[in-house]
C-alpha cells in the first residue's frame, strides 16, 4: 500500500520563502533539495514531485539537478558520509588502496551504507586538496595524506 508524501509545513515555507528572492525559479532548486535534505537526510521520488508542483518546474528537470549534484542523496545514508576522490592525482597517489580499505573494513561497496547506517560511501571528484592526496572527506571533515593504517584508525573516530 502506497502512503501519500506530504512536505512539512516547515519544508514548504522555507521553499516558499525562496521564491521572494528569485524571478526564475530554476535558481531555488537546489535549495529546495537542500530543504528537504537536511530535514529528512535524503531526498525521496516524491519530495521531487512535491517541489516540482510549488516552482512549476517538471518533476524530470527536478530530478536531473538532483541527480548532478553528488551532494544531494535520493536514497538513505548512513550517519556518516565518506567522500574518496578518485581524480586523477588522487589516482596516481594510490587512492585504490584506500578504497579498498574502506570496503573491506566496512563491507560495503562505493554507494553502499553499512548495515548499523554508521556510514556510506560515496566517490567523488577532486576533492581539492591535490597536494595532500590521496584525500577523503568525512561528512564536513577532509582528511590528507591517507595510508591504509590511518584510514581504519580515523573510522574508529565516527559513531
Ligand atoms: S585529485 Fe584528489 S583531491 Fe584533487
Amino acid at each position: 500500500m502506497s502512503t501519500t508524501f506530504i512536505l512539512s509545513s516547515f519544508e514548504i515555507d522555507e521553499i516558499e520563502k525562496q521564491k521572494k528572492y528569485y524571478e526564475n525559479y530554476r535558481a531555488i532548486i537546489i535549495e529546495a533539495l537542500k530543504i528537504v535534505q537536511k530535514k529528512r537526510g535524503w531526498v525521496p521520488d516524491s519530495a521531487i514531485v512535491e517541489i516540482a508542483k510549488i516552482l512549476n518546474i517538471s518533476s524530470s528537470d527536478i530530478e536531473s539537478v538532483a541527480t548532478f549534484y553528488s551532494q544531494i542523496y535520493r536514497q538513505p545514508v548512513g550517519r556518516n558520509i565518506i567522500r574518496y576522490c578518485d581524480s586523477v592525482v588522487c589516482y596516481l597517489m594510490g587512492y585504490q588502496k584506500i578504497k579498498k580499505v574502506l570496503e573491506n573494513h566496512l563491507s560495503i561497496k562505493k554507494g553502499d551504507t553499512t548495515l548499523d547506517k554508521r556510514f556510506t560511501l560515496l566517490p567523488v571528484c577532486c576533492l581539492g586538496n591535490c597536494d595532500k592526496s590521496p584525500t577523503i572527506m568525512i561528512n564536513e571533515d577532509l582528511y590528507s595524506k591517507l595510508t591504509p593504517e590511518s584510514t581504519i584508525n580515523l573510522l574508529e573516530s565516527y559513531k
